[in-house]
């Protein structure tokens, strides 16, 4: 017997591996602050869990429409037109998925062939890179500028397509650098894709964690662009779900339904209860999303200001997501060693950046999907250690 060799390239995630070792390093008995993991430290809002209960309680317990149920998917295009001026018909335009995780699957199975190419940028969320190299793609990687702000180069883009690119993958705020798509860019690559006949994916999982009067814009709704879009978005950021496992994708019926085929053989539908939750997120006061929007700013203040005090770091202020990724390339460590140093030497869990792709070395990336004074303290501990570290060299 043989693993598939499409899985060679994939190994065991980074950012398990440092919450693995972090975990380990605390049931012996150590302090560890963790900002390696990228989901929101919040409680799900009180109506949301509510709302599941109930349908649980009501004997909600059975699979549910292939698309979901008809109710979530009426508040999800309530949703699309209110939030992004995007209207698609609750009835054949709307799939929910299990988290924006499945819907990446389902968007590149249904939307391409093994040996077709993907165009990504890099650094990236590692799914990007892992999905598609399970489907049996290859993935061109084109490198965001990491300057301050962190930027998108567009003028390569289309260096980086070919005949066989069949696919472009944006995301906007992105991870780890925060990053947004302006309309500026949005147009420029609505352009090319157009021009190359190309399928994007865009994943606006992020879009309600932004700051500074930063606007999300679906490239979607650009002139062209929702007859070659698959929306993914999600509720796991947002309404802090992420271990519900629940996402959506919006397309037009013709691009929509190889996704349906492809979900229906994979896993039938969502979790039931939960799309009743969902409902509810929708459907609820969004002033749980504004509370923790602006405690994530709080937070994110304090890290940038705070990294950029320390000697040999700089840190680009994040415009949207909840991840701050330093240049800690002057330091004599690399940026792998350097997460470890810090984990064990400090009990600081932070990501080393080629975990992201080699675009992301020589800088780290910190959640501060954690609490402040935890943050506080972890950033404190890791100046500490980095001061030792430059006394040494
Ligand atoms: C860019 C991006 N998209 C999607 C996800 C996951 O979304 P979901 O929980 O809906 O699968 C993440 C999680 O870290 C992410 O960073």
């Amino acid at each position: 017997v043989r693993p598939s060799k499409r899985l060679d390239s994939i190994g065991f995630s980074v950012i398990r591996k440092v919450f693995e070792r972090a975990s380990a390093l605390e049931r012996s008995g150590r302090s560890i602050v963790h900002m390696e993991v990228g989901r929101p430290d919040f409680d799900t809002p009180e109506h949301i869990k509510q709302a599941a209960k109930e349908a649980l309680d009501r004997g909600m317990v059975h699979y549910t429409s292939n698309y979901g149920l008809l109710e979530l998917r009426e508040a999800i295009a309530a949703k699309l037109e209110q939030d992004n001026g995007l209207s698609y018909a609750a009835d054949g335009e709307i799939l929910v998925t299990i988290g924006v995780a499945e819907a990446l699957y389902l968007a590149i199975t249904g939307w391409s062939d093994p040996g077709d190419r993907i165009v990504v940028f890099e650094p990236t969320w590692a799914n990007y890179v892992n999905a598609p190299v399970m489907l049996g793609l290859s993935v061109e990687r084109v490198p965001l500028r990491l300057v301050e702000p962190v930027r998108f180069d567009l003028e390569r883009l289309e260096d980086h397509i070919s005949p066989r690119t069949r696919l472009i993958l944006l995301a906007s705020p992105q991870n780890p650098t925060g990053a947004m798509l302006h309309q500026d860019d949005l147009e420029a690559i609505a352009a090319i894709a157009l021009r190359r006949d190309l399928v994007v994916i865009s994943d606006e999982i992020y879009e309600k964690i932004v700051y500074d009067g930063n606007r999300h814009v679906s490239i979607a709704s650009l002139p062209g662009m929702r007859e070659r879009t698959l929306v993914l978005n999600g509720f796991s950021k947002a309404y802090s779900m992420t271990g519900w496992r629940l996402g959506y994708v919006a397309a037009s019926r013709e691009l929509l339904a190889p996704l349906l085929r492809a979900h229906q053989n994979l896993v039938t539908c969502a979790c039931s209860f939960g799309q009743v939750g969902a409902i509810a997120a929708l459907r609820g006061s969004q002033d749980c999303v504004a509370t923790m929007v602006a405690e994530f700013r709080r937070r994110r203040d304090r890290v940038v200001s705070r990294l950029n005090e320390m000697p040999h770091v700089s840190c680009a202020m994040p415009p949207g997501a909840f991840y701050a990724f330093p240049d800690v390339s002057s330091f004599p460590l690399p940026s792998d060693e350097l997460a470890w140093y810090l984990l064990e030497e400090a009990g600081v869990a932070v990501v080393p950046g080629e975990a992201f792709g080699e675009g992301g070395r020589g800088h780290l990336r910190i959640s501060f999907a954690c609490a402040y004074d935890d943050l506080v303290d972890g950033l404190d501990r890791m100046a500490e250690a980095l001061l030792k570290l430059k006394d040494q060299a």
